[in-house]
């Protein structure tokens, strides 16, 4: 993939499919390169209009080797965004009473503890000063406005990823902008057919709202129009 000092970079997480294969496609649109790493090839085939801006890699995020064999694939790039997508909704009606250890394993290293040790790794990849590294994490995930009353395993996972991220710039070094969003209810695969929005709303927003954020070397609980959520 040829790349100029001029041209932005993208690194998606999760990009098979819904968010994350929005996000590819709306970076892409908007004349960037994009990195996009998918569990499964071949890669969806909305990846081939874009042709060599868009290269696919494999990484399931939960797969130590696979991450260690990820990274030496994408070490000499800086990337403007690298944002950490991949997310699973949980086992269905399960609660704290009824989940398996293997099942609560299962969500909360995807949804907490994989993304936010991908980020540690990744950090050296997001150029310095106007870089963003970005989770996506949920509204559920807020303490104060989820009110436990749904999908509560989901709900807890994604208030873990939302601590650990706090950690995690806690400890960070590095002079770039870390922003966990919320990209609203959109209808994916996880969020059905009834959700609020759609893919193209989401991700357009959530673009924007990086876009605007960028240099500015906080940390923000933001929704995709850029409303601050309280942790
Ligand atoms: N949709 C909503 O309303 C909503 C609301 C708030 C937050 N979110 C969050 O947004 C993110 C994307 O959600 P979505 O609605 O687009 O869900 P989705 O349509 O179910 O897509 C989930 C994506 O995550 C990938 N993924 C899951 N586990 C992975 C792993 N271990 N390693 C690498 N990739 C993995 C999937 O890959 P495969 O195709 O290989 O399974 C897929 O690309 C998630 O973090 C979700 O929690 C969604």
């Amino acid at each position: 993939m040829a790349n100029t000092s001029n041209t932005k970079s993208a690194l998606i997480i999760g990009a098979s499919r819904g968010l994350g294969l929005g996000l590819v496609t709306e970076y892409a649109g908007r004349g960037w390169h994009v990195t996009a790493t998918v569990r499964r090839l071949p890669a969806p085939d909305a990846f081939a209009q874009f042709g060599q801006q868009i290269k696919t890699e494999m990484l399931d995020i939960n797969d130590l080797a696979a991450v260690e064999a990820f990274l030496p694939r994408v070490k000499d790039q800086l990337f403007d965004v690298v944002f950490i997508n991949a997310g699973v909704g949980g086992p269905e009606g399960k609660n704290a009473e009824t989940v398996t250890p293997a099942e609560m394993s299962d969500l909360f290293m995807t949804n907490a503890i994989s993304p936010v040790r991908l980020g540690y790794k990744l950090v050296p990849l997001v150029k310095p000063g106007s870089g963003i590294l970005a989770f996506m994490t949920s509204i559920l995930g807020s303490v104060t406005l989820s009110g436990g009353t749904y999908a509560q395993l989901y709900c807890a996972s994604k208030s873990a990823l939302n601590q650990l991220t706090r950690s995690f710039v806690a400890e960070l070094k590095a002079n770039i902008t870390v922003l966990s969003m919320h990209p609203g209810w959109v209808r994916t695969d996880m969020g059905g057919a009834g959700a609020d929005i759609d893919v193209a709303t989401s991700v357009k927003g959530l673009v924007d709202v990086l876009t605007s954020k960028a240099g500015s070397h906080v940390h923000e609980y933001l929704d995709y129009r850029g409303k601050t959520i309280p942790w």
